[in-house]
Formats: C-alpha cells, structure tokens, sequence
C-alpha cells in the first residue's frame, strides 16, 4: 500500500515522522477523509474547501495550492490496486527545527507542516446491513466549542464512540444543552412526519459533505426538510432517526439507548435517500 509523505511516495511501512512532530505530541493538525469510487474521489473541491477552512481555523497555512492536491491525490489513488478507496489526508504542525524548543505550546516559526495520506480500501454497508439499520446510544456532547475544525485530536470523538462499541452499538449521538449536535463520527438526521430535519451547521459540528449532498437530493427531489435546532425530545420521538457520513453514507438507527425509532426498522425516507445517494455517486462517477 503506498501512501505520500511530505513529497515523496513510498510504501505505507516505511512512512516516518519526527517524534516531536506536533501531531504526534499535541494532536495539533487537521485531516479530511475522501471517499474513492472507481478511481473518482466524491467532492473532492467540497473536502480541500473543508480542510481550508480547518487550515485556517487552527492557523496553519496551506502547504499546497487545490491544483496541487489534485495532481497528488490523483496519484496516490493511482498507485493503488483497488478502485474503491477512502483516502486520508494529515496535514500537521511539523517538527520543530533544530534550536526551537523541542515542546512548547506557543505555534513555531518557520516549520514546515507535515503532509501524510493514504489510502485504503473504502468498505460502505452491505445491502443487508442497510436493510437491517444499526442501534446508537445517547451521550452529552463534551467535546470542545471548535467541531466544525476537522481535527486530528478526537480524543473525546475516540471515548464517545466507544460507548456505542461498549454497548455493541454502531455510533453515539451526542446532545448538547438539550438539543442534538452530531454522532461521535457523522452527522445526524431526524425525520418526523414526513419532513426531515437536520441541525444547522455551527461550532458545535462538523458539516459533513455527504450532510451537504443529502440535503441537496432532498431540496432536488422535493422532500421537504427543514434545517434548525432539533430538541432532544424531538430525537427521542423521531419516525426516523439517520446517521450520514463519507463511509457510512446513509445508515438508518432502528435503535436509540435500546429503545426502538420509529417502528424499528429502517423507515421508508431513510432507504429513498440511500437509493438516491448511490444513483447520484453513480452519476458522479460517470461525468
Ligand atoms: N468522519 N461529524 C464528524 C464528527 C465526523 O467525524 C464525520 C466524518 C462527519 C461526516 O462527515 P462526512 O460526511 O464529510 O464524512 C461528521 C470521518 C468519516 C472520519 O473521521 O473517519
């Protein structure tokens, strides 16, 4: 499996980083994660656009300009053997160089951001397991006030998830002061008497590209939807409750804290928007 190292294509065994590389002792760097169909990667524009705007949320500047990352991600895909891939792109605060404090808090001068990827095979749900929905369970939301920042630290994403590993469940759907924010890696979708509700993008998460694509196949196809604050009692009485993400794309949750959605089933929304994402991903494929 090859991957891109600062410059250089290798194989993924032999990638190296600095120990003091920040991103190995503060987290301190951004990522992306783009989904590969057949060679093509999905919204490729929509996730160099999101990781600018992590870029400039964390201050770090762009290492590459977008024809750049083109030219690289194109070839990194290119040197896989599968068609099908998720890429992963890091982008890191670097090393300190020689003469700067090895550890210290304060952003350094004059280094150079770290930039790794890779790429493995995309695995998205199987027919049978879309037919089938996952369970989630519940937590409050403790993470940070920047989750629109797609940032390599997800130590509370990490911990937050794994409740729902805990209780064999697939994702935790995260409130916030009552109102719902995100799942710990996706985002989160309420229907509820014919109308599908998403919250408004904002600090508090991250706006997902397969959100985006979801709510325009919605306005595209005339469903109605509606983007605003969504309680925690609406989640809890919701007829359909989704999780959406590159990987993931649309997942029914049948199950919230054990507690059946809905009629516990994937809802009839749910398997029309999953029907309508993999036409569009088709379509996109073929331009
Ligand atoms: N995560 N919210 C969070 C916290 C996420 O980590 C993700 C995706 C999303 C959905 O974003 P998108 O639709 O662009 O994939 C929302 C990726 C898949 C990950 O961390 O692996």
């Amino acid at each position: 499996m090859s991957c891109y190292l600062n410059g250089r294509f290798l194989p993924l065994a032999d990638a190296k980083v600095p120990a003091l590389d920040r991103g190995f002792v503060f987290g301190d760097g951004v990522y992306e994660l783009v989904p590969v169909y057949s060679r093509k990667p999905f919204r490729l524009d929509d996730h160099l656009r999101r990781l600018q705007g992590s870029l400039d949320g964390i201050r770090l500047a762009n290492p590459h300009e977008v024809s750049e990352w083109h030219e690289l991600i194109v070839e990194l895909i290119d040197l896989q053997d599968f068609a099908d891939q998720s890429v992963y792109i890091q982008v890191t605060r670097g090393a300190p160089a020689e003469g700067q404090p090895p550890r210290d808090h304060a952003l350094p001068k004059g280094v150079q951001p770290t930039v790794f990827m890779f790429a493995q095979p995309l695995v998205t749900a199987s027919p049978a397991q879309k037919a089938a929905g996952v369970c989630a369970v519940s937590a409050a939301d403790n993470r940070w006030l920047r989750c629109d920042i797609k940032a390599t630290s997800l130590l509370a994403n990490i911990l937050l998830r794994q409740q729902a590993v805990d209780a064999e469940c697939a994702e935790t759907v995260m409130l916030r002061d009552g109102f719902l924010t995100e799942g710990a890696a996706s985002n989160i979708f309420v229907v509820k008497d014919g109308v599908l509700l998403a919250p408004p993008p904002s600090n508090l998460m991250l706006t997902g590209i397969t959100y985006d694509v979801v709510l325009e196949l919605a306005a595209a196809h005339g469903i109605p939807h509606a983007v605003r604050a969504i309680s925690e009692a609406e989640v809890r009485s919701a007829d359909e409750l989704w999780m959406t993400s590159s990987t993931r794309e649309v997942m029914a949750i049948v199950k919230l804290d054990g507690v059946p959605v809905g009629a516990g089933v994937p809802g009839p929304l749910a398997q029309r928007m999953d029907a309508l994402y993999q036409t569009f991903k088709q379509e996109v494929m073929r331009a």
